[in-house]
């Protein structure tokens, strides 16, 4: 009778993949979580797909970052490569996303491009996320999500992807980004911290939901296949508002401060992190989410299968 249940199903587990390093590296702040390397990679996608987890989101720690992101659409950078390791190893049994973004592959830490007066060069950002995009879809990954808020990169991604034959491939929209301070800890995970100012110049203001409304307009009018709301749990009445006003997909991403509050706190025996993890992502579903990016993918497809 409950009216939401989460499964395995719902489940797209976050992945780092780092260049040029032997063993995988933790990530201090997010307990659990680890730097992989292509290989150790390639043991997780293994056994998440074995768990039935039915989508992966890859996100690349470069060895070397420049002003532009060169990385990002290296044909043989780290995700490029991650990404045509994992479809040899899974087939089509997983579900294999791409973030698009320029952060973990610019040495200043920004998601686009710097122009005039340390700012985002809004429209130069794009053609770069196009060419990312098109260099991830070449190497094998079935969705392309842009996370940056440019304004216009799902109509410039779509192109892109149209022109070079990717015509299956989809775009998943981070549509409702919020310049969130859970971040924190993926910004360790993805070495990419921005060395000056912040990201309020492009993501969204918490303190607004009718904006997201727009922005997900907006991402829908331009091809957005799937969007999604970010972060999760603070954001439940903007999930629920973008479920009703919107008829394709909708995702979350529980990101990765939600997730190192419940680690720390059941280190401390403050409270049950396990019970915790499932009631913070079912109340996800609940809100409107169909699939949530989660820190936890694998340790609760452990626990929902057994
Ligand atoms: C940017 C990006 C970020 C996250 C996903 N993509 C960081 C940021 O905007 O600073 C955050 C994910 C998380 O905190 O788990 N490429």
């Amino acid at each position: 009778m409950a009216e939401a249940r989460l499964s395995v199903d719902d489940l797209v587990a976050p992945l780092f993949v780092k260049e040029g390093i032997d063993a995988p590296e933790p990530v201090a702040s997010m307990p659990g979580v680890v730097q992989h390397t292509q290989e150790s990679l390639r043991k997780e996608v293994r056994a998440l797909a074995d768990l039935g987890v039915p989508a992966v989101i890859l996100f690349g720690v470069p060895a070397a970052k420049d002003a532009v992101g060169s990385g990002a659409s290296n044909p043989s950078g780290v995700v490029q490569t991650a990404l045509r390791s994992l479809r040899d190893e899974v087939g089509e049994s997983l579900v294999l996303m791409a973030d698009d973004c320029l952060d973990e592959y610019t040495d200043h830490g920004h998601c686009g491009v710097i122009g005039a007066n340390e700012t985002v060069d809004n429209d130069a950002t794009i053609e770069r996320y196009a060419e990312i995009a098109v260099s991830q879809a070449d190497a094998g990954a079935d969705v392309i999500a842009p996370s940056g808020m440019m304004d216009g990169q799902v109509g410039a991604i779509r192109t892109a992807l149209d022109i070079a034959g990717h015509h299956e491939i989809a775009v998943l929209a981070y549509s409702a980004k919020y310049a969130s301070a859970l971040y924190g800890p993926f910004r360790d995970a993805a070495e990419c911290a921005p060395q000056f100012g912040d990201r309020r110049s492009y993501q969204m203001d918490p303190p607004n939901a009718r904006e997201a409304l727009d922005e997900t307009a907006l991402d829908v009018s331009e091809g957005a296949d799937m969007v999604m709301v970010k972060p999760a749990l603070a954001y439940l009445d903007v999930i629920a508002a973008v479920r009703g006003a919107f008829d394709v997909p909708v995702g979350a991403f529980h990101v990765s401060g939600e997730y190192s509050m419940i680690k720390a706190a059941a280190a401390n025996g403050w409270i049950d992190g396990d019970a915790v993890a499932l009631e913070h992502l079912t109340a996800i579903k609940r809100a409107g989410a169909d699939f949530v990016l989660t820190y936890l993918a694998r340790e609760v497809a452990e626990r929902l299968n057994s």
